[in-house]
């Protein structure tokens, strides 16, 4: 089968991998990296390349030769260059957060709609062995209906110029949740709570309480001043509980069938006091997980889209169901009070 090919536009920090996982892969031929600053670009592009190096995204996508563009720019210039290059008929992949507001968010996917060209989020956790196996624990009912769910992520990181911490952060909660509850990201009004103790200008730590259809709560811890890295995630369910810490190769995930059974649950409120409460002290059982990079999976998932003409497992509408919910996480900050995401085009 003839290789697709790809032009990767930004190559600060996170294009470079891109560059990398595009070049490695028997779907794609790399034609062009392009940045603004030209030193930047041909630094990916490393000597003896046959991949040219540009500056302009116009000319960039005047190009025959060019099938799609991978989008690797801060958030703020994410919907100009994407509707640009839907317009000029190339697919799309863009980094996450989709784009800085839902306004935009929504245009990029009309716009590829209309074109009828792939819109694809580089939602990068959801392509990890791991996620693929949770979701697959729960799709399977094997973990039963999900009670809770609490992830951890934390470290000392770059305070970003223009976003708070969960912008930067939570982008990744939120899309593991949209990819693995079988309804999706469907949460009721966010709750949630940020402090900058150093005086940043914008909040640097961050809970927010998303609850989830049936009465299970999700809770996002995101920090950019631990100095310690946690990567914790854990689905509680009603049969099973799945513990997955991504910073652990030997044990990435575990399957838990421990847990609390309430035998009887009276409908009457007052009478709930009697209830039945058991403990459950089951095994626990380390599933063998392949270890495979996860922006690989993600730009052959890329390509089979396009060549089979369906939407991404990671596409527009699901960028869209995030970005909402980081909207209300600001609202909710700002106002203090539970905020509820906006549905719509985000199905
Ligand atoms: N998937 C992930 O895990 C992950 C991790 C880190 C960053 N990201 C995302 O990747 C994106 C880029 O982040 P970064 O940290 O690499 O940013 P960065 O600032 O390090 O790099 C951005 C690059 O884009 C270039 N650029 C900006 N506007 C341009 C334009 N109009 N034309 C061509 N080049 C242009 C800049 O010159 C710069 O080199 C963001 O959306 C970020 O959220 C994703």
């Amino acid at each position: 089968m003839d290789k697709l090919r790809i032009a990767v536009i930004g190559a600060g920090y996170w294009g470079p991998n891109l560059v990398r996982n595009f070049r490695n892969s028997p779907d794609w031929d790399l034609v062009a990296v392009c940045d603004l600053d030209p030193l930047r670009a041909a630094r990916v592009v490393g000597d003896r390349s046959t991949v040219e190096v540009e500056t302009d995204v116009s000319r960039l996508l005047e190009r025959d030769d060019v099938d799609a563009v991978a989008i690797a720019t801060p958030a703020r210039t994410h919907a100009e260059l994407a509707v640009a290059a839907l317009e000029a008929g190339k697919h799309v992949l863009v980094e996450k957060p989709l784009a800085s507001n839902l306004e935009d968010a929504r245009r990029m996917v009309e716009v590829a709609a209309a074109q009828g060209r792939a819109l694809m989020l580089d939602h990068t956790f959801c392509y990890t062995p791991a996620v693929r196996h949770i979701r697959q624990m729960i799709a399977d009912g094997v973990v039963g209906d999900v009670l809770y769910v609490d992830s951890v992520r934390i470290n000392l990181g770059l305070v970003q110029p223009d976003v708070n911490v969960f912008w930067d952060l939570a982008p990744h909660d939120l899309s593991i949740l949209d990819f693995i509850l079988p309804s999706g990201l469907d949460v009721g009004p966010v709750t949630a709570t940020g402090a900058d103790p150093l005086g940043t200008g914008r909040a640097c730590i961050g809970h927010a309480s998303l609850p989830l259809p049936g009465g299970g709560i999700a809770n996002i811890s995101v920090n950019w001043l631990s100095p310690t890295k946690i990567r914790s995630f854990v689905v509680g369910g009603r049969n099973r509980t799945l513990v997955w810490d991504d910073l652990n190769p030997m044990q990435r995930v575990a399957l838990y069938d421990r847990g609390v059974d309430v035998a009887t649950r009276p409908d009457d409120l007052a009478e709930r006091k009697q209830v039945n409460v058991s403990y459950r002290m089951g095994d626990i059982h380390v599933p063998a997980l392949r270890e495979a990079e996860a922006l690989g999976l993600m730009v052959a998932e890329f390509a089979a889209a396009i060549r089979e003409g369906r939407a991404p497992l990671t596409d527009g509408h699901s960028g869209m169901r995030v970005l909402s919910v980081l909207h209300a996480i600001d609202e909710s900050l700002a106002s203090g009070h539970a905020v509820s995401p906006q549905r719509g085009a985000a199905s």
